[in-house]
């Protein structure tokens, strides 16, 4: 096995770099949980106007910062909609319910996008006092099992206009939306002005060890901060994590150009190995394969983990790979040939 693993089960196993790391070690710091962290609040400020909205709140995680978006739109017995395939319904603990006392209503299909015409079919009528009370749309751009896809700004807008007609709030979990702006050529506004609420991590491609941001209103975000708090997310001296936060918006956003381009020729290469029945459509870092029946997902790992390539299972024959800022030009070239031999 090849001394230097390549690792691309996740992007959030990338390393602070030296760039990085000086940012940190120099931030000015101070006690976050009483406000007096100057990188915190100047990380929170910095991002509110990017998003151009009016506040912003640091958190340690896109789990914390979406539980937090979601409790701050509803109230026990209140229903979120979202996509089966959602990270806040799938992969946060059930928190939806343990957090914030909801039901859920799960859309299919689209690779876990969903359409306007879907979520209005899929609102209760407030005067049936069986049904739950519809109150939030969340939206997960990209999608993280949707193979990294991006939505449709214009179908966001559609959705956007049925949640207003109807009083609904509408949640970005933007944990990879930076993935999506720089595949899309979109600015940070663009979605700003559509969610009441969006986090998004830098934890993830942009390559901070820690930290998820999540965005608002003054009134959301204030009421936010408190449920940070109950939820034991409120930290001390937090702004040498907001530091590496802040060097990741600076620095690593524009290259994850570089993690799609792999990607795509990932995909490619897979699409001519006789064990893939599929490939997911690539758009961003994220690239799902499913295995045909000539080999299982376990021994097909297994394989990769011999040649040194670590990539991880989504499903029972999906196998995931995320290109990140810790994957070098040599590493590609040992992945590619690890898939060929294996
Ligand atoms: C789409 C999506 N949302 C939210 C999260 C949660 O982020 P964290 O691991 O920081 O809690 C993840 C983590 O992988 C994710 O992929």
């Amino acid at each position: 096995m090849p001394s230097q693993l390549v690792d691309v089960r996740s992007d959030t196993v990338t390393r602070p770099t030296p760039g990085m790391l000086e940012a940190m070690m120099g931030a000015p710091v101070g006690d976050d949980v009483l406000g007096e962290d100057e990188t915190v609040n100047a990380l929170q400020r910095e991002a509110a106007e990017l998003f151009d909205k009016e506040a912003a709140l640091f958190c340690p995680s896109g789990t914390m910062t979406n539980q937090i978006g979601i409790k701050v739109h509803t109230r026990p017995g209140d229903e979120v909609i979202c996509h089966e395939l959602a990270h806040v319904y799938l992969y946060e603990g059930g928190g939806i319910a343990s957090n914030s006392g909801a039901s859920v209503r799960l859309l299919k299909g689209g690779n876990g996008r969903f359409t306007a015409e879907q979520v209005k079919e899929s609102i209760n009528r407030r005067d049936d006092a069986h049904l739950p009370w519809t109150r939030v749309v969340a939206v997960e751009d990209t999608v993280n099992k949707g193979g990294g896809c991006c939505w449709d700004l214009g179908e966001i807008e559609r959705i956007r206009a049925v949640c207003t007609e109807h009083g609904l709030a509408l949640h970005l979990d933007g944990a990879r939306l930076f993935n999506a702006l720089v595949a899309r050529s979109e600015a940070p506004r663009d979605y700003g002005r559509l969610f009441d609420t969006i986090s998004v991590c830098l934890s993830k491609g942009l390559g901070a060890p820690a930290g998820s941001l999540l965005l608002g209103s003054r009134e959301l975000i204030g009421r936010g901060h408190r449920y940070r708090k109950v939820m034991g997310g409120g930290m001390r001296q937090a702004g040498y994590l907001a530091a590496a936060g802040r060097y990741a918006l600076k620095n690593n956003v524009e290259r994850l150009q570089q993690d799609h381009a792999r990607a795509k020729l990932l995909e490619a290469e897979l699409r001519s190995l006789p064990y893939v029945e599929s490939v997911l459509p690539v758009e961003t870092n994220i690239v799902i394969l499913n295995l045909n029946e000539s080999v299982s997902a376990e021994t097909f790992l297994q394989k990769l983990r011999e040649r040194g390539v670590l990539a991880s299972q989504m499903g029972p024959r999906a196998i995931r790979f995320v290109f990140h800022l810790d994957v070098s030009d040599t590493q590609v070239e040992i992945l590619l040939k690890a898939l060929r031999e294996a």
